[in-house]
């Protein structure tokens, strides 16, 4: 997999990157550990070098099984946390940090994020200038080698960085759910940035492997994704019937499509989330999909017919 430079850092990244909220369990149904374990390093056989978790999945789960993991090739890959909004004070971020070090079994983070902006979740609305003050410090000991943000707008970047170095944002991107297209990817792209795309296959809506009379397990959150809303749901069905002959046509599946379509962007990352070895393989083959301009219009077109519906609220979920 060609790897390419996460923003302005030293940083080389999978285009490709694996997504690992599910390793974490809580909001998920079914997951097992040593699936989890399996599939990462299926990733890392696969060419995937780098890992995204969180501080928040599971409690710390997320990133005890990345670091059980990872044994013996974290030299080898590219580790992203991050810190949530509830740990934006600055003692805070510093033990977030340490927390993540000691449950990913290594001695220094490649790209720390805040995760959500200061006030979400009813949280403490910290200043920018004490979490950056903290993550500063974090950088300048070598305990992180760069910085990141998630769920940031384009007027939240544009704060945060007169305060560090920001190299990434994290945003929810897929054909289904391009809210960051308007005014944060712009940003960055105007300022080197890498934008590293969650939920690229929509949650597994993209996959198709949810028919219109779905229902999500007990426990699954998908159950509050906004896609999954009756007016929407019936739209994205008519995109997947849309989608699946050009998946045929180019021998992929449409979970490739989906991810492919993602990375054909400039300066954009795929985070894709997987449970198992099969789905992560699967994954990474998508690095090797090119799509053509007559591709992009037409996945384009089909992915407008469901994201035109949407509002302007830019987070999936309605909890
Ligand atoms: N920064 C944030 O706020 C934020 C928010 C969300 C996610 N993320 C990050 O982004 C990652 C990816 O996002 P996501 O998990 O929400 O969405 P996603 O990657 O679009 O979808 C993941 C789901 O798609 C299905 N899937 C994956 N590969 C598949 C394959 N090859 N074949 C069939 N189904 C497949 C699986 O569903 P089943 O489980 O049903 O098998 C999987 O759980 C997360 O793991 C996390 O690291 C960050």
């Amino acid at each position: 997999m060609e790897l390419q430079p996460l923003g302005t850092s030293q940083i080389q990244i999978s285009p490709i990157i694996m997504g690992t909220w599910q390793a974490g369990k809580t909001m998920w149904a079914d997951i097992d550990d040593k699936q989890s374990v399996k599939a990462i390093q299926a990733a890392f056989d696969a060419g995937i070098t780098t890992f995204d978790s969180a501080e928040v999945y599971g409690n710390g789960h997320s990133e005890r099984i990345l670091g059980k993991a990872l044994k013996g090739i974290r030299q080898e890959t590219v580790i992203a946390t991050k810190v949530f909004s509830n740990h934006l004070k600055f003692n805070q971020v510093i033990g977030a940090c340490e927390r993540a070090l000691n449950n990913l079994r290594t001695d220094y983070i490649d790209l720390f994020q805040i995760h959500w902006p200061p006030g979400s979740f009813g949280h403490a609305a910290v200043p920018m200038e004490e979490t950056f003050k903290a993550l500063n410090q974090l950088k300048d000991q070598g305990k992180i080698r760069a910085i990141g943000v998630s769920n940031f707008n384009r007027e939240q970047m544009e704060e945060a960085v007169q305060f560090g170095d920001i190299v990434s944002l994290q945003p929810p991107y897929s054909l289904f759910w391009r809210h960051v297209e308007a005014e944060a990817a712009p940003y960055c792209r105007e300022n080197g940035m890498s934008i590293l795309a969650y939920s690229p296959m929509a949650q597994g809506f993209l996959t198709g492997k949810f028919g219109p009379d779905h229902q999500f397990k007990k426990g699954d959150h998908r159950s509050a994704n906004r896609l999954f809303r009756p007016e929407h749901f019936q739209r994205v069905q008519g995109a997947l019937s849309r989608l699946r002959p050009l998946a045929d046509e180019m021998g992929v599946t449409l979970g490739q499509l989906a991810l492919a379509w993602v990375i054909a962007h400039p300066n954009t990352c795929a985070i894709a989330g997987a449970r198992n070895a099969d789905q992560v393989r699967q994954n990474a083959a998508a690095a090797q999909v090119s799509l053509s301009a007559d591709d992009l219009a037409a996945m384009d077109a089909i992915g407008r017919s469901v994201t035109e519906h949407l509002d302007d609220d830019p987070v999936q979920w309605k909890w």
